[in-house]
Parts: C-alpha cells; structure tokens; sequence
C-alpha cells in the first residue's frame, strides 16, 4: 500500500480541522490537506503563529482555503467555545486531526487541573471530539486521526497517578498520554462499530522529526543528539504523511494505526504500524473512557444508528 497525495482525488467542499496546524506536523498536514482543495480550519492556540502559518501556506498553494479558529487545550472552556463557534458556522465535519501536542514541559497544570501533558494531549481532544461527534456522525465519509508516538510502547495508563497527583516523571507522563491518544482512538472505533455508525477512528504517529516539541530539552543535550537526530529523523513534511495517509487513503479501515516503515519505525514511507499489545486492551480502555469522561463532564454517547 504505498500513499502519494498526489493522487488522492480533489476535495472541494469538504472540511478538516487541524488542531496545532501552525507549527510541526499540524502545519504539514494543513498544508498537505491544503492542496486536495479541502477547507482546513487552523486550530491554533495563538492568533498571530495561526496567521502566520497560513500566509506561509498560500506562499505556495495560493488556492489554500485556510481559516483560523482559536483553541487553548489547556483549558476546557476554550475547547468548547471552539466547538460550539464551529457548530453555529458550519454544517459538516469531514475531518478531524487531533494533533497539537507538549512533551516532557516542567510540571505544571492546566487551566482545569489536569496535569498539562495528558490535559494538552489527550483529555481536551477526547472532549473536542465528543463534542464534534454529531457533526461528524452526520458527515458520510468522515474521519477522526489521532496522533500517537513511539513514545506509547513504554506508557502505561496509571489511574492512581493519572494526573501526577502522587508524582512527576516528565517522560512517563508524557509517554502515558500518546497511550491514552491510541487508545482512544481504537476505543472510539470499537463503540462506533457497536453501534453501526460509518465514521472511521484512525490513529497514526509521525516516527522521529525534528520540530519544536522537544523544546523542553535542555539545549546542551539537544545540541549533543543532533547528530543522531540527522541520522534517525525525517523532515516534518515526511513526518506528517501517517497522518495524511489515515486521513486520505480510501483503503484505511476503523481502528488501524499508521506510521513510517523503516528502522525502529522512526522514518521512511508511511504504512500501517503496530499498537503494543497493552495499547489494545479493552479493559484499560474502558475505565479510561469512563475516567474521561467525568473528568471533562460530558457524556460520549454514540447513538444506534
Ligand atoms: N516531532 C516528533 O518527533 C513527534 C514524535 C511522535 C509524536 N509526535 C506528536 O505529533 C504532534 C505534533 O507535534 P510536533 O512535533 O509538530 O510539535 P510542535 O512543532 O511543537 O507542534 C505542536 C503544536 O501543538 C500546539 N499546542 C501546544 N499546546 C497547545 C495548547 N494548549 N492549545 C492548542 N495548541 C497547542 C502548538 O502551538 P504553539 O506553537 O502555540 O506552541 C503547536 O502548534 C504531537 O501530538 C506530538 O506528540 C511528534
């Protein structure tokens, strides 16, 4: 199965979300989804970045249709403010990308309490798409990408240090909310199959690239790993085509996860990847969902169809 945008049929008159789409992989994948025609909303936390970026994109797609929407993940009220904005302006909801991210930030917590990185990462997208879920639901050929990382294989879902309340490893907290990223979107899949539902949940992990998330390493090891990273990364432009294969190709089915091909999936072509065994555990996904959902007070009800 080999994915080349190119050949991906026009898309006018369809919509994606993207959140995070001002820097890194988001904006490579609004820029990739740009060129099929489709609508992108750039969901951005900061105004000026958001603009920024779209006037990059139109540098050279000068058709792009790119609108900027503000969100702050770290703060559920934005989260639904963005969605309800949304809903009053548009009537369909094709794609969602659920892609903005932090990794290993000091600790701190967000405007909720959650601590940031399962807040950012993993806590305001499950409401982002609970919220969206009519809309999406409504849309034939819709489809939510969850961004997962290789960071998952190591991750466990701790309930009783969910939100670092006994303590704070930068790295597992992070590692922990890629999990629950990939979890949620296999879950997803599940309740969607029970119900009859035709919207797909995908996930998909972009490998190793060099963007601004690793901003929180101290700049002396950064500077010290370079080398490897030239060796074991690929550009944000490759780094973003798992995505946009989960999002584009019409072979894609519920429930898979995508990702580069080569040497200990950090880059290469992208294709379908493999979840650890511990990410597909239903009962692990279950109590998360059920967890998620009381923390960001809203019912994810999928209805028959
Ligand atoms: N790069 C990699 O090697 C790698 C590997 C595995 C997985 N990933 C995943 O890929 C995704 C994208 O990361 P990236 O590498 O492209 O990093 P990036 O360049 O740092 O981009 C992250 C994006 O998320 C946004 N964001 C952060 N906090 C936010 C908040 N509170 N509200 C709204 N937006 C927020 C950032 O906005 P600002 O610009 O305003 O900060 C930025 O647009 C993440 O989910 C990450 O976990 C990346």
């Amino acid at each position: 199965m080999t994915f080349n945008i190119k050949q991906i049929p026009k898309q006018e008159g369809r919509i994606a979300i993207v959140t995070g789409a001002n820097s890194g992989l988001g904006y490579e994948t609004a820029r990739g989804l740009a060129t099929t025609g489709m609508k992108i909303i750039m969901a951005c936390r900061n105004a000026e970045k958001g603009k920024n970026a779209i006037n990059a994109i139109k540098k050279d797609t000068p058709e792009a249709d790119l609108e900027l929407m503000t969100i702050d993940l770290g703060n559920l009220q934005s989260v639904r403010e963005f969605a309800d904005n949304y809903e009053k302006k548009y009537k369909r909801l094709d794609l969602l990308i659920n892609n903005a991210g932090i990794m290993i930030p000091p600790f701190s917590k967000t405007k909720d309490g959650f601590e940031s990185q399962i807040g950012v990462n993993y806590f305001s997208h499950f409401l982002l798409t609970n919220l969206l879920f009519p809309l999406l639901q409504k849309t034939e050929g819709s489809r939510i990408v969850s961004l997962s990382s290789i960071a998952h294989k190591k991750g466990k879902i701790d309930f009783e240090n969910l939100n670092a309340e006994k303590r704070y490893s930068r790295m597992e907290a992070y590692q922990q909310s890629k999990l629950a990223c990939l979890m949620f979107a296999i879950e997803l899949q599940r309740k969607i199959d029970d119900s009859g539902k035709k919207v797909l949940s995908v996930a998909a992990h972009p490998g190793v690239s060099g963007t601004n998330l690793p901003r929180f390493i101290p700049r002396v090891l950064y500077t010290l790993a370079w080398p490897f990273m030239l060796f074991m990364a690929h550009s944000p432009e490759k780094a973003a085509l798992p995505t946009l294969m989960a999002a584009l190709d019409s072979d894609v089915k519920g429930g898979a996860y995508y990702g580069p091909q080569g040497f200990n999936d950090m880059k290469g072509a992208p294709g379908l990847a493999q979840p650890e065994p511990h990410a597909m555990d239903k009962d692990v996904a279950k109590k998360l969902w059920k967890i998620s959902e009381e923390l960001t007070g809203k019912k994810f009800t999928i209805a028959p169809a």
